[in-house]
């Protein structure tokens, strides 16, 4: 069954990093960028697997420290390489409060 799930206040998310929360097994990267906009998306690269919330936010990207593939926040899609695309949540904020539709 789907519905929202609490995650965090923005202000626990660092500024253009992330934090990853576990739904049923699956890791999912909360991450802030630089314009204090919030993105999720699989924590895992669609390339080998690289643990995305360990790479660079820059923009509304994360490089992942693997193999430096550019994904986007805002759709999970590999955009430097043809390495395809990990999946993204929606989330809303109310009240400063992060909840993630999962
Ligand atoms: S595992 Fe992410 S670019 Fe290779």
């Amino acid at each position: 069954m789907s519905g929202w799930y609490k995650i965090a206040k923005i202000e626990e998310i660092p500024r253009m990093g992330s934090r990853i929360v576990q739904i049923n097994e699956i890791e999912i990267a909360i991450f802030k960028t630089n314009d204090n906009l919030i993105y999720a998306i699989n924590n895992i690269c669609p390339h080998k697997q690289g643990k995305l919330s360990e790479g660079l936010v820059h923009g509304d990207i994360v490089t992942c420290p693997l193999h430096n593939a550019d994904i986007s926040l805002k759709t999970g899609e590999a955009i430097s390489e043809n390495y395809g695309c990990t999946k993204k949540y929606e989330i809303k904020i109310d009240n400063e409060m992060i909840y993630l539709q999962f």
